[in-house]
């Protein structure tokens, strides 16, 4: 595409010629209505779960664009088909701003795929691109892990939302802070999606919504921490499950010996190393290795049924009579 493109370019038909050139204009240097010239109106690209109409890739390239402003793209092989095009590609970029919730990091990304474009006449009505997915979140700092995606819900199989939430009210569960140092201020959210994966190796989960502003903190963070909250600490439990500015203002706290926030007074606290992630949808999964716990003997808030109980108060269950 450029004097460093390994493609000869007189050796393709002007019709390629015309999409690379479209390509170059679009993604590397942001002149998206250049696409105009080489895509139908009808034009689908479809991904392995997204399908895009025109409009929709040229705001996504702007969008990436914004957040890679370097955003490099070159096509590195060329297949021509009589009605078919396949452009093999490879992209790099540093992010500076804000990506699909990834704060921006200063980290690179390079990744190679393939887009195969279907024509009608000289413009191309349809497109399937395949990409390395995975390698690109990694060398962002975020890794996919396992399956990479849960499924988007699907209309045909959706369970009702009510149905959803009745079961879960159902769980009994701790609550705990999840907290992270950002630069030096302390952040954190209530969460109670907390499990253990394995003890050997000393392995937990937690589950985290996008939309938190805690977020962007804690997915690029190296370490973070959870406290469990105790049967006592229900007022700090309501300043961590809202949405405001400097929560541990409220709160008595001290750093760990990783630096992470922990809650003074909690049932017990794990310092964690941040292991993996894994995207699911609208939260992402944090897998932390434990690197320190202090515990007490101070029983844990526990959470059910949308309410909230002293966890001193349970009453051992006893078998029924037969
Ligand atoms: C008992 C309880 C448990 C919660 N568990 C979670 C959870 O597991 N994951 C999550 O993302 N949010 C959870 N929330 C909601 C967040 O704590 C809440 O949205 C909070 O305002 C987020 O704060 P932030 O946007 O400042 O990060 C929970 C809230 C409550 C009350």
């Amino acid at each position: 595409m450029d004097e460093e493109s390994t493609i000869d370019v007189t050796t393709l038909t002007p019709r390629t010629v015309a999409v690379i050139s479209a390509l170059e204009r679009s993604w590397g240097q942001g002149n998206v209505d250049a696409l105009d010239a080489v895509l139908a109106p009808s034009y689908v690209r479809r991904g392995r779960r997204s399908r895009q109409s025109k409009e929709e890739l040229k705001s996504s390239i702007l969008d990436m664009r914004r957040a890679f402003p370097d955003l490099d793209m070159r096509v590195t092989r060329v297949v021509e088909g009589e009605n078919d095009l396949a452009l093999y590609w490879t992209s790099s970029g540093t992010l500076h701003d804000e990506y699909l919730g990834l704060p921006p990091t200063g980290r690179q990304y390079s990744v190679s795929g393939a887009t195969f474009s279907h024509f009608e006449g000289d413009r191309i009505v349809e497109e399937n691109v395949i990409y390395d997915r995975r390698g690109k979140y990694s060398s962002l700092g975020v890794p996919l892990s396992g399956s990479s995606t849960v499924e988007e819900p699907n209309a045909k199989t959706a369970v009702g939302i009510d149905v959803l939430r009745s079961m879960h009210r159902k769980m009994v569960t701790g609550v705990t802070v999840v907290a992270v140092d950002s630069d030096g201020e302390p952040r954190g959210l209530a969460v109670n999606a907390f499990s253990s994966v394995s003890l050997e190796p000393p392995l937990i989960l937690v589950c985290v919504q996008k939309s938190s502003s805690t977020y962007s903190h804690l997915i690029a963070a190296s370490h973070f921490s959870v406290s469990v909250l105790a049967a006592d600490q229900l007022n700090v439990a309501k300043v961590f499950a809202t949405k405001q500015e400097r929560k541990f203002d409220q709160v008595a706290w001290h750093h760990g010996e990783h630096g992470v926030p922990l809650i003074d007074g909690a049932a017990a606290a794990m310092e964690l190393e941040l292991q993996d992630t894994l995207h699911a949808s609208t939260h992402t999964i944090f897998i932390g290795r434990v690197r320190r716990i202090t515990t007490t003997d101070a029983a844990p808030l526990v959470y059910t049924n949308g309410a909230f109980f002293d966890g001193a108060q349970l009453i051992e269950a006893s078998e029924s009579p037969a």
